[in-house]
């Protein structure tokens, strides 16, 4: 496997326009509007992983681990907070976990239980359900989550892009949180067979795949220029991840960087900006109690978002 690298318009040139583009585009578009209208300030959550196709009639593509806990839990915390007036984008790979649904997609059957004819939720898990239930109806009831999904690469940068630049509308009120694992490579249209690679051959399959050019450059600087800008720095070794964050500060210019390690991601991160680094950690006690470290990311967040927006 080898790679070379392109530039932002080589990428955007070099992929197909996502199916349901257009339309993705109007409700982004008319959802922004309507929060700008009212003087919300919008959050755009990415989530999950983005699938590399092999082949244009894609049945093989390279995946990444993310599944979108991440992403999920956090775009529920600015809801909680609504006395701030967040409305949320939620730009989620597909079949990865949503907000609120969340809480249900692997616990389903367990919550639930047959009683005579019907099917009823059991006992100790009617007050949690319902308050999930309550939350969600009152977030749909002010239209305040929009989730757009998206399965490979080309699609998120394509709704990325679509996404910033429909947000930079609303100047500094703007605030991405680029949780999303997004691949570094791919294939691009011109060189991907349509069929299906064949296995029947004796050789190995050679893959040579271009470098994802770094999108948070054009971002900061053409996309999003007055938005607040988070984005995530995801390692595996700790002794360069706080020099990867200070990096990624000093050349993209936007406000934070998460900093995780894949290992320890749920329990422990590094909120960096250039001037500070501040730990935020959930110790097991409060995982247990089912506290997660999203609600003190978002919080850290909102303060900080709030003191960009006024200053
Ligand atoms: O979903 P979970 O299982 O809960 O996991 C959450 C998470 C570990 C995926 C999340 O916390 C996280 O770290 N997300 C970012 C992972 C990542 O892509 O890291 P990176 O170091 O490869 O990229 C750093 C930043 O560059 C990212 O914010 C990304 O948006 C951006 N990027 C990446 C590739 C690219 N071509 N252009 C970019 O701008």
């Amino acid at each position: 496997m080898s790679a070379t690298s392109a530039n932002k318009d080589d990428f955007f040139a070099q992929t197909a326009v996502p199916e349901r583009f257009s339309e993705k585009y109007e409700l982004m578009k008319e959802f922004v509007s309507k929060h700008r209208a009212i003087g919300n300030r919008v959050v755009l959550v990415s989530s999950g992983g983005t699938t590399v196709p092999l082949e244009s009639r894609t049945v093989r593509f390279i995946d990444n681990f993310s599944i979108g806990t991440r992403g999920s839990a956090s775009a529920e915390y600015p809801l909680y907070f609504l006395q701030h007036g967040y409305a949320v984008i939620f730009l989620y790979r597909l079949r990865s976990l949503e907000p609120y649904s969340r809480h249900l997609q692997r616990r389903l059957m367990d919550m639930l239980e047959v009683k005579g004819d019907s099917v009823t939720v059991k006992h100790d898990h009617t007050s949690s359900l319902k308050s999930i239930l309550q939350q969600y109806e009152g977030v749909k009831a002010k239209d305040l989550l929009l989730s757009i999904d998206f399965t490979s690469l080309a699609e998120y940068l394509h709704l990325l892009r679509a996404s910033a630049q429909i947000l930079n509308a609303i100047h500094s009120k703007a605030l991405l949180y680029l949780a999303a694992a997004v691949s570094d490579f791919y294939i691009p249209k011109h060189e991907m067979p349509e069929h299906k690679i064949q296995s029947s051959t004796d050789k190995p399959l050679q893959l040579s795949l271009q470098l994802v050019p770094k999108m948070l450059k054009p971002l900061v600087k053409e996309w999003a220029p007055d938005a607040f800008v988070v984005s995530f720095k995801l390692e595996t070794d700790r002794n360069i991840l706080i020099k990867k964050a200070l990096s990624a500060l000093d050349k993209y210019q936007h406000q934070v960087v998460i900093a995780n390690l894949l290992d320890t991601r749920k329990y422990e991160v590094v909120l960096v900006t250039k001037e500070t680094e501040k730990p935020i950690l959930l110790s097991k006690e409060d995982s247990d109690k089912g506290l997660e470290i999203e609600e003190e990311i978002v919080k850290q967040l909102i303060a900080r978002h709030k003191h960009f927006i006024e200053s």
